[in-house]
């Protein structure tokens, strides 16, 4: 496991997202309104929404598919749906993002 620059931190919108494409898993980095990070595989748990461009609140975001709420913290759906999107560690340093990322 390696840390991997992303971006500066100013390049992800509040309340937004964006993608990062490693090997062939796209994954999402969402930045909360309290300026938290997190990384989360793109795809819903449910039928595989893009969760990036579903709408970030508190610390979940809602897949524009069909509005499961996803945790940002662990990647599980909001219940009484049931499932979980792979989740990935984040560093902010110096202002700039960073994922561990397998080799
Ligand atoms: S694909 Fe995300 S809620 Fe259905």
């Amino acid at each position: 496991m390696s840390w991997t620059k992303i971006c500066p931190m100013n390049e992800i919108p509040v309340l937004g997202a964006r993608v990062v494409r490693h090997g062939e898993v796209d994954i999402g980095v969402f930045r909360t309104d309290d300026d938290r990070v997190f990384a989360l595989n793109n795809r819903c748990p449910h039928k595989g929404g893009p969760l990036s461009q579903g709408m970030v609140y508190g610390d979940k975001v809602a897949c524009p598919l069909h509005s499961w709420k996803i945790s940002l913290v662990d990647g599980k759906a909001e219940e009484p749906d049931v499932g979980q999107t792979a989740c990935f560690a984040v560093k902010i340093e110096n202002g700039d993002v960073y994922l561990q990322l397998n080799p």
